[in-house]
């Protein structure tokens, strides 16, 4: 048994929908939350400045003594070094593998759509996934890069005139193609599933990063013995305003309900040891 807290970051509100799933599947788990509010976006960035900033965002969560680490942040998940994350004193874990290894079980015809980040996408990261699962699975993949900035600002809800015009911009043609599996290949889209689930049709199946990878996270620490036994508590970091955190994630995470949020200044974090860039 372990009773430190889960550590959990993204670039900003999307990785909530991670702490709701891992608030349903580990529900004795504390929770230490981290969004870089202050920086997001991510996923326009280079590659060179996202892994500065994971780095950072893992000094944070290490610093608040946490028994694990998730990136709930696709776009993170798929630059971060596999070696890096080996090198860490706590296990890590992203969301690609768990998202990937879902798709790859839910398609009946091979056609998988992803969509995410400028960054994951160029990264190629679910799809080298997806090939070590399926081999033979066509791939569609589409960047949307403005999902995330609508998200952050609240353009939420089903019908949501706004972000279905972006929407169909993006994933018309998606749309017409054959795909019967969609990965949300970053963890604000769940947020706007409803907008997405409208505009590519009922038959296809969407992927929640978050919920994937909730349940494989319950896995590793079952069978590492890293089970905690707590009252549920989260607390919140954000490196931006305090109420402007408070304000969205409560209209669209109900059970967010006050837990205390704190602004920390993240560039005082560096991991204090020499890794693997
Ligand atoms: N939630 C992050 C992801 O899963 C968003 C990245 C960004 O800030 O652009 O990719």
């Amino acid at each position: 048994m372990d009773n430190r807290p889960i550590g959990v970051f993204d670039s900003g509100l999307g990785g909530l929908t991670a702490v709701r799933e891992l608030k349903k599947v580990l529900p004795q788990e504390d929770i230490v939350y981290f969004g870089d509010t202050g920086r997001v976006p991510y996923g326009g960035r280079s590659p060179k400045i996202i892994l500065e900033y994971a780095k950072q965002d893992i000094a944070f969560l290490l610093s608040k003594n946490v028994k694990c680490i998730m990136a709930a942040c696709g776009t993170v998940s798929s630059i971060l070094p596999q070696e890096l994350a080996q090198s860490l004193p706590v296990p890590f874990l992203g969301v690609v593998e768990s998202t990937a290894k879902a798709a790859a079980t839910a398609t009946k015809n091979g056609h998988i759509g992803v969509i995410g980040t400028a960054a994951t996408i160029r990264s190629q990261s679910y799809a080298q996934q997806l090939r070590k699962q399926l081999e033979n699975c066509v791939i569609s993949a589409r960047a949307c890069p403005m999902f995330v900035p609508l998200v952050e600002n609240g353009y939420l809800g089903k019908g949501n005139p706004i972000t279905t015009a972006i929407a169909k911009e993006y994933l018309q043609e998606m749309a017409r193609q054959d795909i019967d599996t969609l990965i949300l290949g970053c963890t604000h889209y769940p947020l706007i599933a409803d907008i997405i689930g409208d505009v590519v049709g009922t038959k296809v199946t969407l992927i929640d990063p978050g919920r994937e990878t909730a349940h494989r996270l319950r896995e590793i620490l079952q069978q590492k013995g890293l089970l905690g036994q707590n009252t549920g508590n989260t607390e919140y970091f954000v490196s931006d305003s305090v109420d402007s955190f408070r304000t969205i994630s409560n209209r669209f995470l109900g059970e967010y309900a006050g837990g205390s949020v704190h602004q920390i200044d993240i560039d005082q974090f560096q991991l204090s040891f020499p890794c693997p860039q």
